[in-house]
C-alpha cells in the first residue's frame, strides 16, 4: 500500500542504498569466515554501527515513532479490555486507588496550600453526599458548574461524578443571555456556582429556568432560592461514596459536557464520554511525562486541555502533581514554575507569546521545567522560547474536545501539530481533502466525490467516524452534530467528521495547522464563532447586517475580530451604543475590536456573506475607503480609526 511506503521506519534495512548492503554483506561475510571469534565481534558491531546511521540518516524519526506507535497500542489494548471486561476503570477511579495508595502525595497546589490525594478525595466525597442528601441527584443526571480554577472545582467535580453524574462545565467568561443558552442547552437538575462567580449569577438568576437546583460556593446568601454549599460541607461525612453509584459498563456513557463554540451559533456542549477521558488523560503519559513531574495549570478548567489533558493526565501518571493557578499571569510565571519546582507546563500557544514579550531578566532558564504541552504554538514564537528560556521539550498536539483525531507531535518539530504513518492511520483514519476557501465549500469532483490533497498542499482535515472512532456529537438538537459531518466523500455511505481545520502534510508526514474556515477564528485562545458576535450586533435597531471574521495582525496568535456592517435606511451609527452592545453582551475576546461602514453586504455566490474578500482587505485605513472604527476602552466608543492609530497597531506598539 502506498502508505507503507511513506512510513518511515518500516521496510528500513530493505531500503538501504545498494552499495552500502553489500558493504554490510561483505563485512558480514568476511566476519563469517574469519577464524577469531573477535573478528566476529567486530563484525556485528560494524554492522550494529551501520545500521544505526542507516537509521540516523534515512529514518531519523524511525525510535521516536516506535516508541509513540507502542503507547497508542497499549493504550488500545487497555480500552479493548476494558470493552471486554464489560467494566472500566474510569480515571475518577484510578483517582480513588491513588489517593488510597499514596494518600499523602500532593495532588494540587493552590495559592500556597496543598491538597493531597487524600484530602481531594475525602473533600468531594463531602460534595457528593450533600448533592445526594440535599440534592436529591441520581445517576445520569447533570450537575452544571460555574467555577474558575480553584481547588473547589476539582471537588465538584469529583463528587458529581462519585455519584454517576455528568458534569457541564460553563465558561466563566459568558454572560447573559449566551450563558442562558448553554445553561439550558445541557438541561441540568444543578448548578455549582463559585463564590466569585456570584455577580455573574445574579444577572441571570431572574430568567433561569425555575427547576434548576441552584447552589452557591458560601455560607450565607440572600439571593432567593439559592442554596448554599460550603456550610453544609463542613457537616458532611468524609467517608468513601458507594462504588456502584459511580460504576459504567460503557465506555461510550457520558461523563462530561465541555462548551465549544467549534461551529456556528452559541456555544455547543460536546458531549464527553468516558472513552474520549480516558484518551485525553493519555496525552502526558504519551509524551514522556511521569509520576514525578509537577505540571503547572494556568489554563482554564472548564476546557478540554487543563481538564482532561492536564488534571486527568496527571492522575493517570499514577499520582503526578499540580500547581494550579486561578488565572495566566505572564509575570508570575516563571517565579511560580521555580518556586514550585515545575517540570511540566501547559500552555496555548497564545501563553508562550506573552511569555516572550516579557521583559528579559536575568537566569531566565535557571529552572526545572523539561516539558511544554500544548497547542497553537507558531514557529517563530516556538524558536525563540527556546532560545530565550532554554532546551525544553517542546510538546505540541493536534485535537478537538468534541473530535475524535488527535496528532502528537512527538518529535519537536519546530511548527508541526504531529506526524502520521501508515500504523497511525490504522487508528485514527483521517484524510485532507480539496476545499476552496474563496467559495468556503467543499471541492467535490464532476462524479461528486472529494478529493485528497497532495502532500505539501492544504487540505480540510476529516476524519473517518466509524465503531472505533466514533463521533458522539453535541446535546440538545441533533442539527449541530449533523452539521460537523460529511456523507458521501469517497464512496457512498461513508462518514465523515469535518475538523473545520486546514492543514499540510509534508514529505516526512509532519503535519501543520493552515488555518480555520467557516465561521470560527481563534482569538486570545478561545474560538469566537461569528454568527453568535453576529447575533449580538443585529439585535440593534439600526443594524441592517452584520458580518463578522477574523483578521490577522502581525505580532498576534489568532485573528483579530472584526465587524463589516450595513445600517438600515436613514439611520447613522450610533458608536456609543453599538460598543455598550457588544460590551454587554460578548465575551471580552469575542467583542470585535475593528468596524467598518459599508453600504451594502457583499454575498458569495451561493449566497453566503462574503467573508474572504473582507479578511484579505484587512483593516488599513490608506487602502480601504469605506469607515473604519477601532474599539478604545478607555473611550468607552468605537472611534474613528486614523492612520496614526493604524500604524500604532501594525507596529504593535499598541498593544491588542
Ligand atoms: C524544590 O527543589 C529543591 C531542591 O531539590 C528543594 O530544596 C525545595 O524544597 C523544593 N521546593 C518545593 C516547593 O518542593
Ligand atoms: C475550538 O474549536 C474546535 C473545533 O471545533 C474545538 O474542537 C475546540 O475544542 C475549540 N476550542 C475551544 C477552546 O473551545
Ligand atoms: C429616507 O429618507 C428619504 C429622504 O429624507 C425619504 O425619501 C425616504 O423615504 C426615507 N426612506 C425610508 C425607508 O424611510
Amino acid at each position: 500500500p502506498g502508505g507503507l511506503s511513506d512510513s518511515p521506519g518500516l521496510g528500513e534495512p530493505l531500503k538501504a542504498p545498494a552499495g552500502c548492503a553489500r558493504r554490510l554483506q561483505q563485512a558480514l561475510l568476511r566476519s563469517f569466515w574469519a577464524p577469531m571469534l573477535s573478528s566476529w565481534v567486530t563484525g556485528a558491531a560494524a554492522g550494529i554501527v551501520f545500521l544505526h546511521l542507516v537509521q540516523k540518516f534515512l529514518f531519523p524519526y524511525f525510535w521516536l515513532d516506535l516508541n509513540y506507535l507502542l503507547k497508542v497500542v497499549i493504550h488500545g489494548l487497555t480500552l479493548e479490555s476494558y470493552r471486554l471486561r464489560g467494566k472500566i476503570f474510569t480515571v475518577l477511579d484510578r483517582f480513588v486507588k491513588e489517593a488510597e495508595r499514596q494518600p499523602r502525595k500532593p495532588f494540587i497546589l493552590y495559592e500556597g496550600n496543598v491538597h493531597t490525594y487524600q484530602d481531594v478525595d475525602r473533600r468531594s466525597n463531602r460534595v457528593a453526599h450533600v448533592l445526594l442528601q440535599e440534592g436529591a441527584l441520581k445517576k445520569g443526571d447533570t450537575v452544571a458548574l460555574l467555577m474558575s480554577n480553584e481547588p473547589d472545582f476539582i471537588h465538584v467535580w469529583f463528587g458529581a461524578v462519585k455519584l454517576g453524574c455528568v458534569v457541564a462545565f460553563l465558561n466563566i467568561n459568558i454572560h447573559a443571555k449566551s450563558l442562558l443558552h448553554c445553561i439550558s442547552s445541557c438541561e441540568p437538575k444543578m448548578l455549582v456556582v463559585g463564590a466569585d462567580m456570584v455577580g455573574t449569577l445574579k444577572e441571570i438568576l431572574p430568567s433561569l429556568q425555575k427547576d434548576i437546583d441552584v447552589w452557591v460556593m458560601t455560607k450565607d446568601c440572600t439571593l432567593p432560592n439559592v442554596k448554599t454549599l460550603l456550610d453544609k460541607l463542613e457537616a458532611a461525612s468524609e467517608d468513601g461514596v458507594p462504588v456502584n453509584l459511580r460504576s459504567v459498563n460503557n465506555l461510550k456513557s457520558s461523563v462530561l459536557y465541555i462548551f465549544t463554540s467549534g461551529t456556528t451559533g452559541l456555544p455547543k456542549a460536546a458531549v464527553i464520554t468516558h472513552l474520549q477521558v480516558l484518551k485525553g488523560a493519555a496525552g502526558l503519559w504519551a509524551f514522556g511525562a511521569t509520576a514525578n513531574d509537577i505540571i503547572y495549570i494556568t489554563l482554564p478548567l472548564y476546557h478540554s486541555s487543563a481538564s482532561l489533558l492536564g488534571i486527568g493526565g496527571c492522575i493517570v501518571l499514577e499520582g503526578a502533581t499540580i500547581v494550579l493557578r486561578k488565572k495566566f499571569s505572564a509575570s508570575q510565571f516563571w517565579s511560580d514554575c521555580k518556586k514550585y519546582n515545575v517540570t511540566v507546563i501547559q500552555h496555548i500557544g497564545e501563553i508562550c507569546r506573552y511569555l516572550c514579550n516579557q521583559p528579559v531578566k536575568e537566569g531566565e532558564k535557571d529552572h526545572k521545567v523539561r516539558m511544554a504541552i500544548g497547542n497553537g504554538l507558531r514557529s517563530d514564537v516556538w524558536q525563540e522560547f527556546l532560545v530565550r528560556f532554554g532546551d525544553l521539550k517542546m510538546c505540541e498536539f493536534y485535537a478537538a474536545t468534541e473530535g475524535n483525531i488527535c496528532f502528537m507531535n512527538h518529535c519537536g518539530k519546530i511548527g508541526s501539530v504531529g506526524r502520521t504513518n501508515f500504523f497511525y492511520e490504522l487508528f485514527f483514519p483521517f484524510d485532507l481533502i480539496k476545499y476552496d476557501i474563496q467559495k468556503d465549500e467543499l471541492i467535490r469532483n464532476k462524479h461528486g466525490w472529494c478529493e485528497k490533497v497532495k502532500k505539501g498542499e492544504a487540505g480540510l482535515l476529516i476524519s473517518k467516524v466509524n465503531v472505533k472512532n466514533p463521533f458522539f456529537g453535541y446535546t440538545g438538537s441533533k442539527i449541530h452534530t449533523e452539521k460537523k459531518l460529511l456523507h458521501e466523500v469517497f464512496k457512498k455511505g461513508d462518514l465523515y467528521f469535518n475538523t473545520g481545520d486546514l492543514m499540510v502534510q509534508d514529505k516526512e508526514n509532519f503535519l501543520y495547522f493552515w488555518d480555520r474556515i467557516g465561521d470560527t477564528y481563534r482569538w486570545k485562545g478561545e474560538n469566537v464563532s461569528t454568527t453568535e458576535v453576529s447575533d449580538v450586533i443585529g439585535m440593534l435597531d439600526f443594524i441592517q447586517d452584520a458580518n463578522v471574521y477574523g483578521v490577522p495582525v502581525p505580532g498576534h496568535e489568532g485573528n483579530v475580530g472584526m465587524v463589516s456592517v450595513v445600517l438600515k435606511p436613514n439611520r447613522s451609527l450610533d458608536l456609543k451604543q453599538m460598543y455598550e452592545q457588544v460590551v454587554m453582551y460578548l465575551p471580552g475576546y469575542a467583542c470585535p475590536i475593528f468596524l467598518r461602514l459599508q453600504e451594502i453586504m457583499e454575498v458569495t455566490g451561493t449566497f453566503k456573506q462574503q467573508k474572504f474578500k473582507l479578511v484579505s482587505e484587512g483593516f488599513n485605513p490608506s487602502s480601504i475607503t469605506d469607515q473604519l472604527y477601532f474599539l478604545d476602552r478607555s473611550k468607552k466608543s468605537y472611534v474613528p480609526l486614523t492612520k496614526e492609530l493604524y500604524e500604532k497597531i501594525f507596529s504593535g506598539q499598541l498593544k491588542l
